[in-house]
């Protein structure tokens, strides 16, 4: 059985997570669905990424300790992803005992070989909040938490040897052209970071204690990018006793990733796999934003809800489709609570569950539920029957190309279709003539089919509805074509999606 690897970026649990963090991982979670679906061997890994200075300022702040503080939020992030459906194979913990192990072994490995070395970093640091800031992070040239004053400060560090690596890099790009995707974000690795000349990264810090030491150098703990792109392979047990997992699905197929870190994702990352001799990613996807009100979702900006009063108030699988459909994958998109409603209401209510609505209504109605293929067609059927069986391989093609949302869209025209086909096909007309039976009967079977095949491909995306249709079909054939030769028999009617009133919301 052939393997997919897929990861979503793992999360720092400085606050609970809000719908940009759902984002990625509902279009992870389909990707993964779809695979599953087409008879990969998925892996499927999210988790967090806990360790740091602001969580550690954070936890003081709440009086208790960073463990703590992040414990919780990790037990809210599990029942978010819970409510979502969110079909994760592992969730990783960058305080989790094995990946501890996993980066200390891969810190002294890469010192012991010369990539990593000694030397000192100089920043802005301000003292009372024990950080350090960048230029441009400055509020009018002061500590942007605390306001004081902030002073230029060395302190000794531990560096990555990127520089030795650029030539390397360069030449994979140009070998792997699909590596990094959409190709923009690639043209600004280029342009912004490779051709200017790598700097090296630092990646320890004394000044800092929520962290992993450097086992040769306890003063140090691990900064930030080791040890969170280290969580791709220690979570499949790389450097410990059972590296099964490794085994089997290294290289990952796709990191999905949000724009903001694609440059570790594609010129560190690499890097530290390169220094390590192992074979890197086949593909790094880099997503936009999702935003509201034109900015970034944030608390103090007043525009965070919890993700679950979405989910509560409209359904798991409308917030899923908003999030899949409505940003094309690569670009910004805005989040609003109206967007989501017109969504729902268009798509799902008006298009999918009216659809199944009509023809088990009709299915009910006209034939007690039971439903055969009289097989008396005619050539308008064909029209149908054709876009029903193309769609296994338009959906599939979409998908190579990372296009969830239109591959989506590609269901919904069948939807549409199948709709359309009732307004031509006219079945309550034809159920006022007595030799129009067998017709009738016909044209309501290749609707079931054509509702059947649409729920299999829709399960990826939309898991529950697409259970809901199965039940009310009371079919379980799986196989994503038109099949002739079946039998309908004790359907059952049940809303799928209400109508969303606005005014109400
Ligand atoms: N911990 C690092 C990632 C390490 S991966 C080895 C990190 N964490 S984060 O919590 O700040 O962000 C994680 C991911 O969530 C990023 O890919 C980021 O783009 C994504 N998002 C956070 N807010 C988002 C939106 N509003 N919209 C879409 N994605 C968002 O960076």
């Amino acid at each position: 059985m052939e393997k997919y690897y897929v990861t979503t970026p793992i999360y720092y649990p400085s606050a609970n997570f809000h719908i940009g963090h759902c984002y990625t991982t509902i279009i992870a979670d389909a990707i993964a669905r779809y695979k599953r679906l087409k008879g990969y061997d998925v892996f499927y890994l999210t988790g967090s990424d806990e360790h740091g200075q602001k969580i550690e300022k954070k936890a003081q702040e709440a009086g208790v300790t960073p463990k703590e503080y992040v414990d919780e939020i990790v037990a809210n992030a599990k029942d978010l992803w819970k409510s979502l459906n969110v079909s994760y194979d592992k969730f990783i913990r960058t305080s989790d005992e094995e990946h501890v192990k996993c980066v200390q072994k891969i810190f002294k490995k890469l010192y012991d070989q010369g990539d990593i070395y000694k030397g000192s970093y100089s920043g802005l640091y301000c003292t009372p909040c024990e950080s350090f800031w960048t230029e441009s992070q400055l509020v009018d040239g002061k500590c942007p938490d605390c306001g004081r004053e902030v002073n230029l400060v060395s302190e000794e560090a531990y560096f990555l040897k990127l520089s030795k690596y650029q030539d390397r890099l360069i030449k994979y790009y140009e070998e792997h052209p699909d590596f990094i995707q959409p190709e923009s974000r690639k043209n600004e690795m280029i342009n912004n970071f490779i051709k200017p000349g790598l700097e090296d990264l630092c990646v320890s810090r004394v000044s800092v204690n929520w962290g992993i030491p450097v086992t040769f150098d306890e003063k140090h703990v691990v900064y930030v990018w080791i040890d969170a792109l280290s969580n791709y392979i220690s979570a499949l047990g790389y450097l410990s006793e059972d590296d099964t997992n490794f085994k089997k699905y290294w290289p990952a197929d796709l990191h999905i990733v949000g724009k903001e870190i694609v440059r570790f994702h594609t010129i560190v990352w690499p890097i530290m796999l390169m220094a390590l001799d192992l074979p890197l990613p086949h593909k790094v996807f880099g997503h936009g934003w999702l935003v509201i009100d034109g900015g970034k979702i944030s608390k103090s900006l007043g525009n965070y809800k919890d993700p679950r009063e979405y989910i509560n108030d409209y359904g798991v699988d409308a917030v899923r489709y908003f999030v899949l459909r409505e940003v094309p994958f690569g670009s910004d998109g805005t989040f609003s609570e109206e967007a989501l409603i017109n969504r729902t209401n268009g798509d799902l209510a008006n298009v999918l569950g009216n659809l199944v609505n009509r023809t088990i209504s009709m299915a009910n109605k006209y034939f007690d539920g039971t439903v055969k293929n009289t097989k008396v067609t005619e050539s308008i059927d064909k029209e149908l029957i054709d876009l029903v069986n193309d769609l296994d391989s338009n959906v599939e093609k979409k998908m190579d190309s990372l296009e969830v949302g239109y591959a989506l869209e590609c269901i919904l025209e069948v939807l549409r279709r199948a709709n359309k086909y009732i307004d031509e096909t006219t079945p309550w007309a034809l159920a006022k003539e007595e030799d129009k039976k067998d017709r009738l009967e016909t044209v309501i079977y290749n609707l079931l089919e054509s509702i059947r095949v649409c729920a299999i491909l829709l399960s990826p995306f939309l898991p529950d509805t697409s259970e809901s249709i199965f039940k009310q079909l009371n079919a379980d054939n799986r196989n994503a074509s038109f099949d002739s030769d079946s039998t309908y028999t004790n359907m059952k009617n049940e809303i799928l999606f209400a109508r969303i009133d606005k005014e109400e919301k």
